[in-house]
């Protein structure tokens, strides 16, 4: 029973629209992907994705633009690195062809869970894959379930873009020099749960890690990356093997040169931090959260205002925004138009 949406005053929270995709991968190959009605799943319970984390997923958004269209941010690079995440953990990814299949499916079949142009929301799609085969030694699946959920969101956080306070991890890491960091495993999640708690317990609302094996270089956030603006024009952010490739980030690179920052990927130091003007982190969830301050054991910087965010950040968010929702032209082919 569809309810009526209170649009905006949506927050990041799961909602059941009745229904998701469902495509699974039998027999060496994959079967067309299902409108399946409900949110329950039947799984064996000697899976690889229950006992040795074979799961990986992404994070996808789909905007309804001023045109009244409805469209799919970045698709084709999400589908890459969703294939990029499955083969890291020894998983049979679907094609390209099939991710954005599903989504355009899950789309159509949730019309009405798409938020109008103008609340401010959009309708965020979570593409996962598990590995259903019963196996007890630690072994490969070789039959996958590729699953594609999707509700409708708000922002991240809940006052939208206000400047949070973050707090460096020291206790823990996230991912090993050498490990899958750079990937979205589902583990990796779990891996930053109690930082993450204990750092909301302490009143931080972003939790940043720097490289596991020496503490020396910024990494990322929990769910975002870092990046970093200085007062003489350059977009900075961290060139780490432990981070994962966001796609956002990649789009903000390409506006913030188009405005004339030069842009630099390389290793981030920790002790470069309070040279940088705004400090942010950037996802598909959040688009970009500004960062207030940031504290390490007893040491805290902080940047700008804690109440507005920075005018470099501000301006690279109003932009990507402005692409996404067709109020501004689609300069680099990143809108992926979906019948509806
Ligand atoms: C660890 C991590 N880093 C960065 C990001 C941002 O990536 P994207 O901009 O593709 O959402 C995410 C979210 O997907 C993430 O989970």
């Amino acid at each position: 029973m569809e309810q009526a949406i209170d649009w905006k005053n949506l927050g990041f929270e799961y909602m059941d629209t009745g229904s998701h995709v469902r495509a699974e991968f039998k027999d060496g190959q994959w079967t067309r992907p299902q409108l399946v009605k409900g949110n329950q799943l039947n799984l064996h319970i000697a899976s690889t994705c229950l006992h040795y984390g074979q799961a990986c997923f992404e994070g996808v958004k789909v905007f309804q633009r001023v045109d009244g269209t409805v469209a799919c941010f970045r698709a084709p690079t999400h589908a890459d690195r969703f294939a990029s995440s499955a083969a890291r953990l020894c998983m049979t990814a679907p094609p390209s062809e099939l991710f954005i299949e599903a989504v355009a499916t899950l789309v159509r079949a949730n019309r009405s869970y798409i938020p109008p142009y103008g609340t401010g929301a959009s309708f965020y799609v979570r593409p996962l894959l598990i590995g259903s085969s019963p196996i007890i030694g630690v072994h490969e699946s070789h039959e996958y379930i590729f699953i594609v959920l999707g509700l409708p969101v708000g922002p991240y956080y809940k006052n939208g873009l206000v400047p949070v306070r973050g707090l460096v991890q020291e206790q823990y890491d996230r991912a090993a020099p050498n490990g899958v960091g750079h990937v979205k495993a589902a583990g990796n999640y779990a891996a930053g749960m109690l930082g993450d708690k204990e750092a909301r317990a302490r009143n931080f609302d972003i939790s940043l890690y720097l490289d596991s094996a020496t503490h020396t270089f910024v990494d990322e956030f929990t769910t975002s990356n870092f990046i970093g603006i200085t007062r003489d024009r350059r977009f900075v952010t961290p060139d780490s093997k432990s981070v994962l490739p966001s796609v956002t980030n990649n789009c903000l690179q390409q506006i913030a040169a188009d405005m004339g920052f030069t842009i630099e990927r390389r290793p981030v130091r920790w002790d470069e931090i309070g040279n940088f003007s705004e400090i942010g982190a950037c996802g598909t969830a959040a688009v970009i959260t500004p960062l207030y301050s940031l504290t390490r054991g007893s040491e805290t910087l902080t940047f700008g205002d804690p109440k507005t965010p920075g005018p470099v950040l501000s301006s690279l968010y109003a932009e990507i925004q402005a692409i996404q929702y067709g109020t501004k032209p689609d300069r680099w082919g990143w809108i992926h138009p979906l019948s509806t």
